[in-house]
């Protein structure tokens, strides 16, 4: 096991850090500090130093200690405190360190870390797409960046799950908030489309009606059929939108996001999308890539 030659070590120690490196120490990794500022000042019997004691981590007082012990360093701090802390530890680092940047993060403030740090280390943007203390070390990972790859060959062996997605940093945490236009988005017009449901008392019937369509066909497919068949028959599903939303409106509920999904419509009739897709393609490229150069050709 690669475990003993892993100099491991966590800027901020809070839950994420503390349950990845109680998972950590379990895997056979005897090497792991950490730093916060709290942490910096903890005393035997404060809460921070027995979470790090019972998590098998050395809480070290500043940052250039953390960085003198450890060959991988994992940024777990919130967003907000990313670009600071990376401040305060780059004169550090070491041009053979790989500097993981865990935090939830916008993408120009990863390429902004990245230009940061340079080649005082290899940079890595890295994105955690699940509750940390449900998963544990099996939190999936995207990572972007030149050194991306290095990260995932060197901490998969330790347990963790990474997955290299695009090439640049920013790319990482892109994606996990693009992943977020679909989720947040999919939650609000199930809440929208609940309400009226239940305001015509037949919110149930609904919820199992969508739930048998959903359960029943591969989100693969989903994706490719909601994308292609708008396409081709967004007149017609603007006119049953329109009338979605007269309902809505005799009903006092909710509207906000059919008019989204009105306006979206609205747009690719504009784009002329029947006409370039008189049949459903089997592959949203092509639909896709035609929204984006029309859309920049309006623009
Ligand atoms: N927990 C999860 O399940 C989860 C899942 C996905 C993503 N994430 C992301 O992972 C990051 C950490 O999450 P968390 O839940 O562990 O947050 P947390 O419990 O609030 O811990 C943050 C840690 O960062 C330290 N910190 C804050 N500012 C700092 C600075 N300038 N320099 C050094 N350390 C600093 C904090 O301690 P001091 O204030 O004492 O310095 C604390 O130890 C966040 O960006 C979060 O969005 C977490």
């Amino acid at each position: 096991m690669n475990s003993v030659s892993l100099r491991l070590g966590f800027l901020g120690f809070g839950e994420a850090a503390a349950h990845f490196a109680r998972d950590f120490s379990r895997a056979g990794v005897t090497s792991i500090a950490g730093y916060s500022r709290s942490g910096a000042k903890a005393e035997p019997g404060d809460p921070a130093y027995d979470r790090a004691q019972a998590a098998g981590v050395t809480l070290v007082r500043t940052v250039g200690a953390l960085a003198e012990r450890s060959d991988v360093i994992l940024a777990l701090t919130p967003g907000k405190a990313a670009l600071p802390a990376l401040k305060k530890i780059c004169k550090y680092l070491r041009p053979d360190q790989l500097y993981v940047d865990a935090s939830s993060n916008s993408a120009k403030a990863m390429e902004q870390a990245a230009a940061i740090v340079g080649s005082a280390a290899k940079f890595v943007d890295a994105a955690i797409m699940a509750p940390v203390d449900l998963m544990g070390l099996k939190s999936p990972f995207v990572a972007s960046g030149p050194h991306a790859a290095e990260f995932r060959d060197r901490m998969t062996p330790h347990g963790m799950v990474i997955r290299v997605v695009g090439s640049a940093p920013g790319d990482a945490s892109a994606m996990k908030l693009i992943r977020s236009v679909l989720t947040k988005g999919l939650a609000a017009i199930l809440i929208e489309s609940m309400e009226a449901a239940r305001r015509r008392n037949v919110l149930d019937e609904v919820a199992g009606d969508v739930s048998a369509t959903f359960n029943e066909i591969p989100f693969e497919k989903i994706i490719r059929r909601y994308i292609s068949g708008t396409a081709v028959h967004c007149e017609r599903r603007l006119h049953e939108m329109k009338e979605c939303l007269e309902l809505l409106h005799e009903m006092g509920s909710a509207d906000r996001s059919t008019r989204a999904t009105i306006a979206t419509l609205r747009d690719l009739i504009r784009m002329e999308m029947p006409a370039k897709f008189p049949k459903e393609p089997a592959d949203i490229h092509p639909v896709i890539d035609a929204i984006i150069a029309a859309r920049d050709k309006a623009a």
